[in-house]
């Protein structure tokens, strides 16, 4: 990269989106253990489908959820919360997850535990409001005149740094790019180059590079490339048909909160990221309460003009309990903005004291004022057919043979203390098999587990009766 560094451009990169929000990282391993959930598996009418979607039983959950669902769609919603309530492992992360895939794939879903709000860096209000601006999705259109094609060419042309007796110094590029129709060869600047290289575009690959910035974008790669494997990370496009040289219609997905940090860290260049992020003025700084007004107000403007269309997500704060009445508060007055996502909340509390008060004992430990905007729907707990059913789907997910019997001991189990213990028995016992030198779990394996852990309830017992003698 050394060639670029001292050509008379110095801005940024191309195509430099901004780094992607911490709790993203933690958002595929949240869902992970619900991997088999496909949706909430309803009727067009709206009634559940006893097993489906990969959801077993729950039905009036379902189908109360299934409503929610079409309120959030005819927009009929806002200003409200759900609230979901139930028992410790009745589903009722797995509904959240479920609502949020039956909304859409391009609907935002940004899921949060309400401990998280306690930071020692950051404002609860704070975490609380940067999570609903990453739930309000935008979808901006725009018509560019681009060039676009198969990649058959790239070759860089090396001349003498003029600034330093090292090295060499990329004067122009030359990219040859191919369509059904025809083919161009275009000489391009060394920052698109640069650009090029970060998108790790090699011949073979489906670009374009938008004509008046530069910008250049991977689509995929081209079909005659495609290999034999059943699976890959890539993606494949057709070659493209029309000109070389045409207009496209260029769809981008970017959130609320994007557009904050990148505004709140202006970096410069020229494709739609960089340029979103140079709507407001300002230097480097804090992602303000006055920056995200001033962007809402440039998005206004963007939605007014039919240039982006805004696509409300989804914020589900799992553990709704722990948070303060200072956060419930503020809550409060997120639900209230006029640019809102929908709310889900979970809680699998009764009557608890409302958090940093020492009186108000309240309905799932959420004040009154935000209860009466919850619609709430209740969760039941699982009878041993369905927790067996359960255990048999999450095994074919996880690839995992049952041998005889395992099926109805872990529903054993599972009814003596929670579905998710049950659950959560399936991953040790196999690496027991394993270490046995077996591919099948075994009755043996979840009796040694047995021997080995406790569940919640034996342990409670056993601490009531004594069975801990140093003063547990
Ligand atoms: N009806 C169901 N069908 C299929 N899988 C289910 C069903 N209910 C729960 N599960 C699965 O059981 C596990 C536990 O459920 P989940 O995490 O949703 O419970 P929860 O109600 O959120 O519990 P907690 O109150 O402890 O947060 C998950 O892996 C979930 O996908
Ligand atoms: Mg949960």
């Amino acid at each position: 990269m050394k060639a670029t560094t001292t050509t008379t451009t110095s801005a940024p990169a191309h195509n430099s989106m901004p780094p992607p929000s911490a709790p993203s990282a933690g958002r595929s391993s949240r869902i992970a253990p619900h991997s088999h959930i496909k949706g909430l598996g309803l009727t067009p009418e709206g009634l559940a489908i006893t097993d489906s979607a990969g959801f077993i039983g729950q039905t009036n959950a379902r189908e109360a959820c299934g409503v929610i669902v079409d309120l959030i769609k005819s927009r009929k919603f806002s200003g409200r919360a759900l609230l979901l309530v139930g028992a410790p492992g009745t589903g009722k992360t797995a509904l959240a997850l479920a609502i949020s895939q039956e909304l859409g794939v391009k609907v935002p879903f940004c899921p949060m535990v309400g401990s998280e709000v306690y930071s020692v860096e950051v404002k609860k209000t704070e975490v609380l409001a940067e999570v609903f601006r990453r739930a309000i999705g935008l979808r901006i259109k725009e018509t560019k005149e681009v060039y676009e094609g198969e990649v058959t060419e790239l070759t860089p042309t090396e001349a003498e740094n003029p600034l330093s007796g090292y090295g060499k110094t990329v004067a122009h590029v030359v990219v040859g790019l191919k369509t059904v129709k025809g083919t161009k060869q275009l000489r391009l600047d060394p920052t698109i180059y640069e650009a090029i290289l970060k998108e790790k575009i090699v011949v073979g690959d489906v670009i374009y590079v938008e004509a008046n910035t530069g910008a250049v974008k991977r689509v995929g790669r081209s079909d005659a490339y495609a290999s034999s494997y059943d699976l890959e990370s890539e993606t494949y496009v057709p070659l493209p048909k029309g000109d070389v040289h045409k207009r496209k219609e260029l769809v981008q997905d970017v959130t609320l909160g994007d557009l904050d940090a990148a505004n709140a860290r202006p970096q410069g260049g020229q494709d739609i990221m960089s340029v979103m992020g140079s709507l407001v003025k300002t230097g480097r700084t804090e992602v303000t309460d006055k920056l995200r007004r001033e962007v809402n107000k440039v998005v206004k403007g963007y939605v007014d003009q039919g240039v982006a269309e805004v696509v409300p997500g989804v914020v589900f704060i799992d553990e709704v309990h722990v948070l303060d009445i200072e956060s419930f508060t503020y809550l409060n007055s997120l639900l209230e903005s006029s640019m809102a996502p929908t709310v889900i909340l979970a809680t699998n509390r009764g009557n608890a004291l409302v958090r940093n008060t020492t009186d108000i004992i309240a309905p799932h430990g959420i004040p009154r004022d935000l209860l009466d905007r919850c619609m709430i729907v209740k969760t039941d707990g699982y009878g041993r057919e369905q927790i067996s059913k359960v255990a048999q789907l999450r095994a074919n997910v996880e690839g995992l043979k049952l041998g005889p019997g395992v099926v109805e001991r872990l529903a054993t189990e599972g009814e003596k203390s929670s579905l998710r213990y049950a659950l959560q028995l399936l991953t040790p016992a196999s690496i027991l098999a394993q270490l046995a030198g077996r591919n099948q779990i075994e009755m043996e394996d979840i009796g040694e587990m047995n021997e080995l852990f406790l569940d919640a309830k034996t342990s409670a017992s056993m601490i009531e009766a004594g069975g801990f003698a140093d003063g547990l």
